[in-house]
């Protein structure tokens, strides 16, 4: 069973008190956008709006890893609710990583410093692929009790997003072992070796579902599927090799009742690929302004982003000015969730982050009345 909170993509399912409400709460402004219901004013929120740029998350990382934060659900909550709570966004991401479902299909990983994440035997063949795990989601239960915390603590009064990464750019920090500049090793699986390449898929399909039903059932409101380094792919590799797997995932996801959103990085041309996955919402990245590319989408899905995260040093003027012409170019359209077009680095100035929120607020209103 459900729990009474989520909400429903689908049109045969039975309207949600959520997102009927007149008065909204935060938690509603974000659904509603997901599903281009009209809202009062863009939701806002950040990519790794719980980082390493703010003190607060620095204090507890000087006593735990990063993945014992991920693994003590008090920590988790902990780091999760302060970020959101000190920003006053619309929504609280769950504090988690990415690479989290490694571990219990049998492959290891560590975030070594200045390095990111470094997979210790990376997958290349047939048979490392066989050999991977698809029957311990239930090991990652830690996610979906931090969820359950961060819930208790804000009720409706913000959303909750859960998440995980896309088929594609799980399966290239395992082939390559770490980031990439160019892909190779993950292309030449996916051209040279494509029953290896499938199953992969398929096995990081068979994860990802159990892993993010267990955050619906934890009190997730939405799903964000990040496919970071997608937009390595040319639109036909994506098509042949991404598309059809990923749209499964989106799929099954949505059939929980939470909207999805769909993010990559340098994915302009990618997007009109990306939209036939079902997505509800694209996030996009700073690079093409949002407005041309929404129109290019014939706004047929919800659009978040997408503000340059380095914008963020600048003198809050410029920060003022650039959120005001992506609020222009969203046009008070329903549909829009205003973030970044990646997540924030480290040094970013706080308080500049606490600007870009109270500028939607102001902002939009000033936009909506022309
Ligand atoms: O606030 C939030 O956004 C939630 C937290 C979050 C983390 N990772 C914690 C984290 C989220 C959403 C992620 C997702 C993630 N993890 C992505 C996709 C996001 C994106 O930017 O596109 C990726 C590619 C990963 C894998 C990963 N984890 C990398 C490449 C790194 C190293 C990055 C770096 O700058 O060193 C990490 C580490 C990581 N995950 C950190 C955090 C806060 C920073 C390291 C630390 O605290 O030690």
């Amino acid at each position: 069973m459900l729990p009474s909170r989520v909400i429903s993509t689908m049109q045969q399912h039975p309207p949600n008190p959520k997102i009927e409400t007149d008065g909204l709460t935060s938690g509603s402004r974000i659904v509603r956008a997901c599903l281009r219901k009209p809202v009062d004013r863009p939701p806002v929120w950040f990519l790794r709006q719980a980082g390493r740029y703010m003190p607060e998350y620095q204090a507890v990382r000087k006593h735990h890893s990063l993945l014992e934060i991920c693994k003590k659900p008090e920590l988790a909550a902990e780091v999760t609710v302060t970020a959101a709570e000190k920003l006053g966004v619309d929504a609280a991401i769950i504090f988690a990583d990415l690479l989290l479902p490694f571990e219990p299909m049998g492959l290891d990983f560590e975030f070594q410093a200045g390095e990111g994440p470094v997979v210790h035997k990376p997958v290349r063949t047939f048979d490392d692929v066989k050999r991977l795990r698809t029957d311990r989601a239930a090991e990652l239960g830690y996610v979906a009790e931090a969820i359950q915390k961060v819930v208790t603590h804000f009720k409706d009064r913000i959303g909750i997003i859960g998440f995980c990464g896309a088929p594609f750019t799980l399966a290239s920090y395992m082939i390559e072992g770490g980031s990439s500049r160019n892909y190779i090793a993950a292309k030449t699986m996916m051209y040279r070796q494509p029953d290896a390449w499938r199953l992969l898929m398929d096995k990081l399909v068979a994860v990802l579902r159990e892993y993010v039903k267990q955050q619906v059932e934890a009190g997730a409101d939405v799903i964000q599927i990040f496919d970071s380094w997608v937009g390595v792919l040319s639109v036909e590799d994506y098509r042949d090799f991404v598309l059809p797997i990923t749209k499964t995932l989106i799929r099954e996801v949505q059939s929980f009742g939470v909207p999805v959103i769909y993010f990559g990085v340098e994915t302009a041309s990618l997007l009109p690929a990306m939209r036939e996955t079902g997505a509800d919402v694209l996030g996009l990245d700073w690079r093409t302004p949002l407005g041309d590319i929404w129109k290019s989408l014939d706004c047929s899905c919800a659009v978040q982003g997408n503000l340059d995260p380095i914008t963020l040093f600048a003198e809050p003027e410029l920060i003022r000015e650039r959120v005001k012409q992506i609020l222009t170019q969203a046009g008070g359209r329903p549909g829009h969730i205003f973030n970044l077009g990646h997540g924030i680095v480290p040094g970013t100035p706080v308080e500049n982050v606490q600007h870009v929120v109270r500028f939607v607020r102001e902002l939009s209103a000033e936009v909506k009345r022309g």
